[in-house]
């Protein structure tokens, strides 16, 4: 069922009543003082997103933020549930806060995010800590405004998850972190159930924003100076299922890409059952599209593919990245592994590291499989122990560092566009980016921050290039 664009406005017209009631509630509490809000936010790039709003939200109700919990007001962790380890983090890191709470009673706690959409970790981490006030899963983050003030007026805590309302609320305010550098949601959920995997039991189906609300939001980004915006969504290339309008990513990004501005656009996260040859075609004519796609192939060997869920075999995945390599020049690839999925076994895990050799990735993001409850991989037989796991994680960094290098050592004497994003507080540099992601560290004054700049790449070390500003 969809929404009318009036009773959405209705809606967040209430809670941004409820900002204001907060706003006023705090200032009589803090006797004219901001308040202060601590966020902090684990897990990936939607996570990030997520918080973003967060902070959106509480910047109307006149909060400002801090980058430690000792004199915040507001404390709240936005959660992931991805994998165990962190989970872990969170569960320690909640126990942490006790002792601050008994020293600042009046402080509140809240948790959120996609560990609160776990029925099962929901309820123990409402039971563990009843210091925490507020708990909310990812599908109430629109009505935080109105959760966050009933715990502060009733002085009760609240807890809301599984909440039925899965629709897209356009208009939340966003407080971005970066100012050069920012995410831009384009769909939310994922329908791909790939059986390791916790997010679409706790994000839900796949929705996507309409064109029209992208366009406008990439639009006053890039008006506003944003020089390196990334489109998120768990699997981009599915953009625009169950949309009135059709329109396929290749489309919507291409569409993007025609907006005037010196800006570079990323994407991700790319399934690989999905990425068309349109989508390569499309990079391949751009202006703005960075010469880089994130592209999980999760695992090198059909046998495990196949458990795992993905729709897409080695020969498919190696069709695609062939097609785009020889459609973009220098084209920098970087991928998601898992290691130790059940029942793989070393000849599989050879199948892995023989396709990163044969791919030659830029970088890679590896992990050990953890078990999630409620997904079918987590009722899989698992024999292998944790520390052969290990052994062929440390393997497979091995092989990667190695391919990494030679890449890097190959784009010696090239020339590259280059956005300076930082200072190194140990050597001084700058640290850039290059379009296809890679960190470039060159000498330059730190008024370049947030600029793009030419340089020539001089020298590689490992994974990293050194530039010199031309
Ligand atoms: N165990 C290990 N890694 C996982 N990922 C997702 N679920 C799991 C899990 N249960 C990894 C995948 C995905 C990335 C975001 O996290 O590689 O692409
Ligand atoms: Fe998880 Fe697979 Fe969806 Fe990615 S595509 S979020 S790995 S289920």
């Amino acid at each position: 069922m969809q929404k009318t664009d009036s009773s959405q406005m209705n809606f967040l017209e209430k809670q941004e009543y409820y900002l204001h009631l907060i706003n006023e509630l705090m200032s009589v509490r803090k006797r004219g003082e901001k308040p202060l809000a601590f966020i902090h936010t684990y897990g990936c790039q939607q996570n990030v997103a997520d918080s973003e709003k967060i902070k959106g939200m509480l910047s109307s109700a006149g909060f400002d933020f801090v980058d430690a919990p000792d004199n915040a007001d507001f404390i709240l962790f936005n959660t992931c549930a991805v994998r165990e380890h962190a989970e872990d983090r969170v569960f320690g890191n909640v126990g942490a806060l006790k002792t601050l709470k008994r020293k600042h009673p009046q402080i509140m706690i809240a948790l959120c995010g996609c560990m609160m959409e776990q029925k099962h970790i929901a309820e123990r981490m409402y039971k563990s800590f009843p210091f925490v006030s507020l708990v909310f899963g990812t599908h109430s983050l629109q009505n935080f405004p109105q959760l966050f003030y009933d715990a502060l007026f009733t002085g009760k805590r609240v807890y809301e998850r599984d909440n039925d309302d899965k629709l897209i609320y356009e208009g939340i305010p966003i407080k971005r972190d970066g100012t050069f550098k920012g995410w831009l949601s384009i769909m939310y959920g994922c329908d791909n159930f790939c059986t390791y995997c916790i997010v679409p039991h706790v994000r839900g189906r796949e929705r996507s924003r309409k064109r029209a609300d992208i366009i406008s939001e990439a639009t006053e980004m890039i008006n506003n100076g944003y020089k390196d915006i990334t489109l998120l969504g768990q699997n981009v290339n599915s953009y625009g299922k169950g949309l009135d309008e059709k329109i396929s990513f290749a489309e919507l990004i291409g569409e993007i890409d025609k907006i005037p501005g010196d800006y570079w656009l990323r994407f991700m996260t790319s399934h690989p059952k999905d990425c068309s040859k349109e989508l390569i075609d499309t990079i391949a004519s751009s202006q703005h599209i960075s010469k880089h796609i994130h592209l999980p192939f999760q695992s090198g060997s059909d046998r495990i593919l196949k458990c795992m869920n993905r729709h897409y075999d080695r020969k498919k995945y190696l069709e695609i990245v062939n097609y785009a390599k020889a459609k973009i020049p220098g084209l920098s690839l970087t991928s998601d592994i898992i290691v130790g999925f059940p029942g793989e076994t070393y000849e599989d895990f050879k199948q892995t590291l023989s396709l990163i050799k044969e791919v030659e990735f830029t970088s890679l993001f590896t992990f050990i499989y953890s078990p999630r409850v409620g997904t079918p991989a987590a009722k899989m037989d698992d024999p292998i122990p944790a520390e052969e796991k290990s052994k062929w994680f440390r393997e497979l960094l091995d092989v990667q560092e190695e391919i990494a290098s030679k890449r890097c050592a190959s784009m010696v004497g090239n020339k590259e566009k280059i956005l300076v994003e930082s200072v190194n507080a140990k050597t001084g540099e700058l640290q850039c980016r290059s379009s296809g992601n890679i960190i470039v560290e060159c000498e330059g004054d730190k008024s370049l921050i947030g600029t793009f700049q030419n340089a020539e790449i001089i020298k590689a070390r490992h994974w990293i290039l050194k530039g010199k500003i031309v």
